[in-house]
């Protein structure tokens, strides 16, 4: 099925690019990771992400149209049912996705699954969703600390 994200394809990344790997190098800065990790992206998009990591990555996203444009293995799935087994990702970021979810409870307990203990996210702030999201990553994730980027709310969990 197409989804919203395969329709922008196209100009995604002159829309976004510059504003995205502005909160990827902030996570990078506020998260150790090391270049023998393995790293799982999750609503990766056009796979900004290998642009400021240089660990190995895995990316997963529903839309098609957004992993074509990836340079890492990806997987197109969506974060409510993530085929890796437990503990499998030194880390697991999620940049501007999570209020994309169609459930985000269920999304964020697959991360923290597939995850072992190192989890960045950045929230959306003017979404709906955002104080619901924000208080169940506090909830069941130890946050580290939480960064005022402008359009969303990062929040390392280490
Ligand atoms: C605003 S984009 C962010 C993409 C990328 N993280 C970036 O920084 O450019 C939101 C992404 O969430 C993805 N998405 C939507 N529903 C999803 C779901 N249920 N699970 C995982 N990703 C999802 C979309 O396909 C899209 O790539």
């Amino acid at each position: 099925m197409r989804t919203y994200f395969d329709e922008i394809a196209e100009g995604y990344e002159e829309l976004y690019k510059e504003e995205q790997l502005k909160k990827l190098r902030i996570i990078k800065d506020n998260l150790r990771i090391a270049p023998e990790d393995l790293m799982l992206d999750v609503g990766c998009g056009p796979g900004f992400v290998a642009e400021v990591f240089d660990c190995r990555i895995i990316g997963l996203d529903p839309s098609e149209e957004l992993l074509k444009k990836c340079s890492f293995e990806t997987i197109r799935c969506e974060a409510e049912d993530i085929p890796f087994p437990d503990n499998h990702f030194d880390v697991v970021i999620s940049v501007t996705s999570i209020h994309n979810f169609d459930n985000y409870k269920t999304g964020l307990l697959e991360i923290k699954r597939v995850g072992k203990d190192r989890f960045a996210f950045t929230v959306l702030k003017n979404s709906k969703k955002f104080n619901d999201i924000k208080d169940f990553i506090e909830k069941n994730f130890s946050v580290k600390k939480t960064i005022d980027e402008k359009i969303d709310l990062i929040l390392i969990c280490a």
